[in-house]
């Protein structure tokens, strides 16, 4: 089918994406699935991303995906590179390109680089000849859409835009599943008529597959200001409990046992108290720095100094890691193997951003440690990731292979795979005294110890044969 002729198909509505990345490609694949008379098209300037959503090799691992595509594609779901195009025939455009922390001028390391989502309104303005509602699917600093809306009212041509607020709460490696049954959708509009129209057709698309009621509907501002907020509480559980098991490994405490006593109330509930080498991922740091910043600009220190602490006891957590396998491994780790299980910032994900694993494998080659990177599907990330040091790293897909001859594992992502692995086998061929560094408590310590390991979790105490 030429574009022509996909043009003239009679679908309901018109849907576009701008951003094929993380959040666009699986959100709008979902849509495609659920909605099967809307046309939903996702755009990328990135040529190499739209070739492989359109490949069997999709740009992303996220389990459950692959279905999902395959069952669209070609049917209403479309990936092209054609920006122009796709802005002339849509309704509706999400907007979902990156926007991460600014690296240079005012605000740099804390404010968020708007630079590609200013450049996504005024291709907006230029292609469009029609009304459309445009809605923000990036996370934005609180009023973005206020600027947003300001640069699409500049346009000549008297064509209306409306400016909705939809932010994504999905979590990498459980998108598919977030998508389909999410807690909540939330979209925010203006208190006007045409905001409140363009709100209920936003509604309409979630409302093919999720209750009504778990749809929230708010002010532009909330809606904003919610998505930071969301990744700042979480951020804090993790560092809360990761600041007590500092403490607990000075008193012999066990930080799993005080998350399972203190996560039974159902007050302060079970999930996200597992303690860790810290949190990594695109989202938490730049949006609590986004936060801080803001409010910051408001003059509300006291605000912005509590917040900020959440990424300090995140960094605390690593370098802590880093220096207890220093001291146990006699104070020097010139020229001994140390191994990382993992590179991705989680588990089932090749998303590598911000993971702690990037900051651990620069101190260790500080030490001049020769490091070998393990994962199963972050590797490539990996070597773009440390391409400057890139010789100095050896990358090996086989745990068994990566461990042979070394001193010391690091977990670091908790990919199931490290739990079923024969550490008796592993053990035989390591170096000895042998050391297992658990960075997200994922392994049986006791039988660990049992083997021969000197095994060292996170909040709880050691298990040596000192
Ligand atoms: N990754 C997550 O888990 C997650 C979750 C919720 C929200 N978010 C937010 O969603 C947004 C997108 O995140 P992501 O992880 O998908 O980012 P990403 O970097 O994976 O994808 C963004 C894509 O936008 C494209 N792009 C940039 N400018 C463009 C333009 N002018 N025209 C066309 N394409 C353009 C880039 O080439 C890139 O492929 C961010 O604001 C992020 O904070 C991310």
């Amino acid at each position: 089918m030429n574009s022509e002729e996909e043009r003239l198909q009679p679908f309901e509505k018109r849907i576009l994406c701008i951003g094929a990345g993380y959040v666009g490609g699986p959100t709008m694949a979902v849509i495609a699935l659920k909605c099967p008379t809307y046309k939903v098209t996702v755009v990328d300037i990135n040529a190499r991303r739209i070739e492989q959503w359109n490949s069997p090799q999709l740009p992303i691992f996220e389990p459950g995906l692959d279905e999902v595509v395959q069952k669209a594609r070609g049917r209403n779901l479309f990936f092209s590179t054609d920006v122009a195009a796709g802005i002339r025939e849509a309704d509706i455009i999400f907007v979902s390109v990156n926007t991460p922390t600014k690296s240079f001028g005012l605000g740099a390391g804390a404010a968020a680089d708007l630079q590609y989502w200013e450049k996504t309104a005024q291709q907006i303005i230029d292609h469009s000849d029609g009304a459309k509602i445009i809605v923000e699917k990036s996370t934005v600093p609180v009023k973005t859409a206020e600027a947003m809306q300001r640069i699409l009212s500049s346009n000549q041509k008297g064509i209306h835009f409306e400016v909705v607020s939809n932010p994504e709460f999905l979590a990498e490696g459980t998108a598919v599943q977030d998508l389909l049954e999410p807690d909540r959708v939330l979209i925010g509009s203006l208190p006007t008529e045409t905001g409140k129209t363009a709100a209920a057709a936003i509604v309409g698309i979630y409302a093919h597959w999720i209750p009504r009621e778990r749809i929230l509907t708010t002010s532009l501002w909330s809606s904003e200001l919610s998505k930071l907020v969301a990744n700042a509480f979480l951020a804090q559980r993790i560092s809360s409990i990761n600041s007590l098991s500092a403490l607990c490994e000075e008193t012999q405490a066990d930080v799993t046992e005080i998350a399972t006593a203190i996560g039974a109330d159902s007050r302060i509930g079970s999930k996200f108290l597992n303690a860790s080498i810290g949190f990594g991922g695109s989202c938490f740091k730049k949006d609590i720095n986004n936060l801080v910043y803001i409010a910051r600009s408001y003059n509300l220190q006291e605000t912005a100094d509590y917040w900020e602490m959440v990424l300090k006891i995140n960094d605390f957590q690593s370098r802590r890691f880093v220096g207890k396998v220093i001291r146990q491994l006699f104070n020097t780790l010139v020229g001994k193997r140390i191994v990382l299980f993992g590179f991705a910032f989680k588990a089932n994900t090749g998303d590598t951003r911000e993971s702690p694993a990037i900051s651990v494998t620069r101190q260790l080659l500080e030490e001049r440690a020769r490091v070998v990177i393990s994962d199963p599907q972050a590797l490539d990330n990996a070597r773009l990731d440390l391409a400057d040091v890139e010789n100095q790293v050896e990358f090996e897909p086989d745990p068994y292979r990566a461990a042979a001859g070394a001193r010391a594992l690091l977990v670091l992502t908790e990919w199931d795979l490290y739990r079923k692995l024969d550490y008796q086998l592993i053990f035989q061929g390591m170096e000895k005294p042998a050391f297992i560094f658990d960075g997200r408590n994922i392994l049986d310590h006791a039988r660990l110890h049992e083997i021969g390991f000197h095994v060292f979790p996170i909040g709880k105490p050691a298990l040596t044969h000192y």
